[in-house]
């Protein structure tokens, strides 16, 4: 049985899905706080705060192999107001997890990390060995728990992968589940949501950075692909005695307009684009360099921007009223 954290979650739910169509059983452990409920139509669903001591009930009930650890606030710009929240939880309380486990004997472990545990960059695409300078609490959040995990694995009898995910987009071909953020930061649903009409235009943030149209570029990889992957390293944790890290990422990088005009492209929906300030905290580009995953695990993506697009478009048709 595995445990998944944050499985009424988006990542989380791709990933739950995925892994019962892969045969698996799941327990998702969510306290919904972002979470719906909904989103977990597969495996045995346990309300819980993943910090909380309680958790031990779900290991007394279950018999659990592995865990793997959505569950976590993802918001750069809340991050930087409230530090203190990204700490206690994506941190301290992911140590707590690591404590439940090994008086559980649980000794797989994968970890949701982040592109942003590299902040700023200098080359471009990221290997995994680039030095992790995150530039806000969120990343920083991440990179600590990484190390976290690091001391954990060198006790023995303890293993993790870490999976260092590049921007998440896309949904699920079904339609079964989706992005439903609230409130959503991220650009993809945002520009959907002009297209349907609930928002009147789109804002770009920034559009002098150092980059060929002067916006931000991302490295979109579809939902589906990132399920895949927690696929691939929990095998790798079944079969090797070891630890890793990987970043998931396509390897391509689209800027911010570009991935308006795809949007305008599968939607067939014209609407207002404005160019607002900078937000704080935007590296300028971000684009991953995935080989070692497609190396060692031979994980590769699926899916490129308009099929992640698409996707993302059939799900917002069906919850425009949500
Ligand atoms: N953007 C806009 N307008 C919007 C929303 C976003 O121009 O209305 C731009 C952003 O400035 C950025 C790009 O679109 O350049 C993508 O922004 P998202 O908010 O969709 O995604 P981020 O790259 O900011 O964040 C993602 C994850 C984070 C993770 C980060 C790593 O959501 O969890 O990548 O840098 F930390």
């Amino acid at each position: 049985m595995i445990l998944i954290t944050g499985g009424a979650g988006y990542i989380g739910a791709h990933t739950n899905k995925a892994l019962h169509n892969a045969g698996y059983e799941t327990v998702v452990v969510d306290n919904l706080c972002k979470g719906y409920e909904n989103f977990v139509k597969w495996g045995n669903f346990e309300n819980y705060d993943f910090g909380s001591d309680d958790l031990r009930e779900v290991f007394e009930k279950y018999d659990i192999d592995g865990v793997i650890h959505f569950a976590a606030f993802s918001s750069v710009a809340e991050s930087v107001e409230m530090p203190q929240k990204y700490f206690k939880n994506n941190y301290r309380n992911t140590i707590n997890l690591l404590k439940i486990m090994r008086e559980y004997g649980v000794d797989k472990f994968i970890l949701s990390s982040t592109a942003a545990v590299y902040g700023n960059p200098e080359k471009i695409p990221i290997t995994e060995d680039t030095d992790l300078k995150p530039i806000n609490p969120y990343g920083h959040s991440k990179f600590i728990t990484e190390k976290a995990l690091q001391r954990e694995a060198e006790k023995g009898d303890f293993n993790y992968v870490s999976l260092r995910y590049f921007n998440a987009a896309g949904c699920d071909f079904d339609c079964e589940i989706g992005e439903l953020h609230d409130p959503e930061t991220h650009l993809i649903p945002l520009v959907l949501d002009a297209a349907i009409g609930k928002r009147d235009c789109i804002y770009i943030f920034g559009d002098d950075y150092d980059t060929p149209d002067g916006t931000c570029i991302r490295d979109y990889i579809h939902v589906n692909d990132l399920a895949d992957a927690h696929i691939k390293a929990y095998e790798y944790l079944c079969n090797e005695n070891e630890s890793n890290i990987f970043n998931l990422g396509n390897g391509e990088g689209y800027s911010v307009r570009e991935v308006i005009d795809m949007c305008k492209k599968v939607t067939k929906c014209d609407f207002e684009v404005k160019v607002d300030e900078r937000r704080e905290g935007d590296p300028a580009i971000l684009v991953a360099d995935s080989s070692k995953i497609n190396e060692k695990l031979g994980w590769k993506p699926k899916y490129d921007l308009e099929e992640i697009v698409s996707s993302a478009w059939e799900w917002h048709k069906k919850i425009k009223d949500v």
